[in-house]
């Protein structure tokens, strides 16, 4: 393990040009292994050496997150999160749930401040886990919303959706969310990046008005009756009018066995799926 650090460790003190701003995916995944490895160094000098790479990589990508800050506070965060998007291949979504350094990217932009404590959740309601950014940006090129469209995150967690609906899109985005603590980070984010187009609910998705949605969103947070009474709310709201559905993760099998949806696209297995209501 020492050995396979030391040789990291070398490449990146050789590698100047890394702190080049266009590197930054590199830098991102060169922390990753940093922090991978750094728990099993021993001896003093190799773990300084790692801790000053780290330090000075970390500054770097700090100073970049805080322009990308800036960037959207001016109206101008499309292009620029879609700029490292396409840089990582968006065009080929990788599959399945797992992070990468889109997400870190998107975790050291987005100010959520510091983490409360979360209350137990009840049962069928299922524990925070954001989707990832890539799935997200693919959703969102794939909705192409408009400036009248409305997102609805069921579950919305610190709001990565909506905030980057509100960041990326004309659309607003809109934040329902049981826990107190997440909906509090989510605010202080869209204040802090002055978003105005992105909206936090604190309550139970069961209670969310569902008429001011006209794309919804779930990466399964809640299963059994809960899902269905939500279903169902939604499948009485489709009597009215048409709207979008999108599920991630093990909802989507409910969501596709719903008679009132279907699906909108190609099937994009491990993706985001994208239905339509029937009408
Ligand atoms: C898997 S996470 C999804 C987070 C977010 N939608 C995302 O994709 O980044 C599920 C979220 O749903 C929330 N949740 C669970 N049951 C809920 C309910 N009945 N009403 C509102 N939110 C709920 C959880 O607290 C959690 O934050």
């Amino acid at each position: 393990m020492n050995d396979a650090l030391r040789a990291l460790i070398e490449a990146l003190e050789r590698d100047g040009a890394l702190d080049a701003p266009q590197r930054l995916r590199e830098r991102i995944e060169a922390l990753d292994r940093l922090d991978a490895w750094m728990p099993a160094a021993a001896g003093d000098a190799l773990l300084q050496r790692a801790q000053t790479i780290r330090q000075r990589l970390e500054a770097i990508d700090a100073a970049q997150f805080g322009a990308l800050r800036q960037a959207i506070r001016r109206g101008e965060g499309r292009d620029a999160l879609l700029h490292w998007w396409r840089a990582g291949g968006a065009a080929a979504c990788r599959p399945g749930d797992g992070y990468d350094w889109l997400d870190e990217l998107v975790g050291g932009v987005l100010p959520f401040g510091e983490p409360g404590e979360v209350s137990a959740l009840a049962p069928e309601m299922v524990f925070y886990q954001p989707t990832p950014a890539r799935h997200v940006l693919d959703l969102l090129d794939r909705l192409a919303l408009s400036g009248d469209d409305v997102l609805v995150d069921l579950g919305s967690g610190l709001g990565h959706v909506p905030l980057l609906t509100a960041i990326c899109t004309q659309a607003r985005g809109v934040g329902v969310e049981i826990e107190p603590v997440y909906v509090q980070g989510a605010r202080a984010c869209a204040q802090a990046l002055q978003l105005e187009n992105a909206r936090f609910v604190q309550g139970d998705a069961r209670e969310a008005d569902f008429a001011i949605g006209s794309v919804f969103y779930l990466y399964t947070p809640f299963t059994g009756t809960i899902l269905r009474n939500v279903l169902d709310a939604l499948r009485g709201e489709a009597a009215r009018r048409a709207f979008r559905v999108c599920g991630f993760g093990p909802c989507t099998a409910a969501l596709a066995a719903e008679s009132w949806l279907v699906g909108d696209g190609e099937p994009a297995p491990g993706r985001v799926a994208i239905f339509r209501s029937k009408g």
